[in-house]
């Protein structure tokens, strides 16, 4: 079983995310830890902890982290996630808390205690995981890959070259791809490809408690492309359990930090600027989208 923590923005797609993977057999969740992106940081704490109530969670504990990134100002995404980050389905205002640990130091306690390798799963900005990094280097050791939601080597989702989680804190994102630590960037050249098509929402809606909450918040989810929804973040879910649905190269990835192209990732793929043998991060550049919907579905179906 795979230990892992998550780091997120919930956020829809980031709730789909803990979903999945609060439910999977095959993760071990020790931690949820939560950042300012889609919506304000005391909104995305409260939606991560109203999901591990919906779901009888209450034993993952949840701290929250940055309410802005490192060094720009904070905008959020309700045009995309709604007001609350979690709209179109009525969840009781939750009766757990958050723990008094902040994100960085529940993190650091979990790498220092954990009896394996610890997965690092991060779906917002990076803002808690580069202040991980830089307040306890020695932690790198106890992690076994970080598999990120973000950036794009093919255009942008909130510029014509930078994606969202990238662009709300480059500075943050320039520190977690400089980290010398197996890093997996699972960006938008794959997670546009997976969108979850309207049959696959058709047959979610019919799937019980679980799949009835997931249909109500994905339609309310206002990241909309011919053809479908896609649900970023569930793929690194997707990828921590089933690589086999990706594919993936090693490479060279810069983040650019300011100016009109501030957010962007960029694959020095002909290894014009690094060394030919300077590999940084595996990118995630395709992924099998029939296989995506049915593994999906496959997982809604066990939530029950
Ligand atoms: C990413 O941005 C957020 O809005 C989503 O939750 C996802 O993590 C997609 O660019
Ligand atoms: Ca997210």
């Amino acid at each position: 079983m795979r230990q892992v923590i998550l780091d997120m923005d919930p956020g829809i797609d980031d709730a789909a995310a803990i979903a999945v993977a609060v439910n999977h057999p095959d993760l071990n969740v020790s931690l949820i830890t939560t950042v300012a992106g889609n919506v304000s940081v005391d909104k995305t704490t409260k939606n991560a902890l109203k999901l591990l109530e919906f779901f009888h969670r209450e034993d993952i504990p949840v701290a929250a982290g940055a309410s802005k990134p490192l060094k720009k100002g904070f905008a959020d995404a309700a045009n995309i996630h709604g007001e609350s980050g979690m709209p179109g389905y009525d969840f009781p205002e939750p009766t757990i808390k958050p723990i008094d640990d902040d994100a960085v130091t529940a993190m650091h306690k979990v790498l220092q205690t954990s009896s394996q390798p610890v997965t690092l799963i991060a779906t917002g900005a990076y803002t808690n995981v580069a202040a991980l990094f830089q307040t306890y280097p020695f932690d790198l050791v106890n992690i076994d890959e970080v598999i990120l939601m973000g950036g794009s080597v093919s255009g942008g989702n909130v510029s014509s070259v930078a994606e969202f989680n990238i662009f709300t804190d480059p500075d943050a994102a320039k520190i977690v791809m400089e980290a010398p630590v197996k890093k997996t960037m699972i960006g938008l050249d794959v997670t546009l490809k997976a969108l979850i098509t309207p049959e696959t929402m058709a047959a979610i809606t019919q799937m019980g408690k679980a799949g009835n909450m997931l249909s109500h918040i994905i339609t309310a989810y206002g990241d909309v492309h011919e053809g479908g929804k896609p649900m970023h973040d569930v793929n690194t879910i997707l990828y921590a359990v089933d690589p086999s649905c990706m594919t993936v190269k090693d490479g060279a990835v810069d983040v650019v930090t300011e100016g009109p192209a501030a957010g962007a990732t960029v694959w020095d793929f002909q290894h014009r600027w690094h060394a030919n043998d300077f590999v940084n991060a595996t990118i995630g550049v395709d992924v099998d989208a029939e296989r995506f919907n049915e593994w999906f579905l496959a997982q809604v179906q066990q939530m029950n």
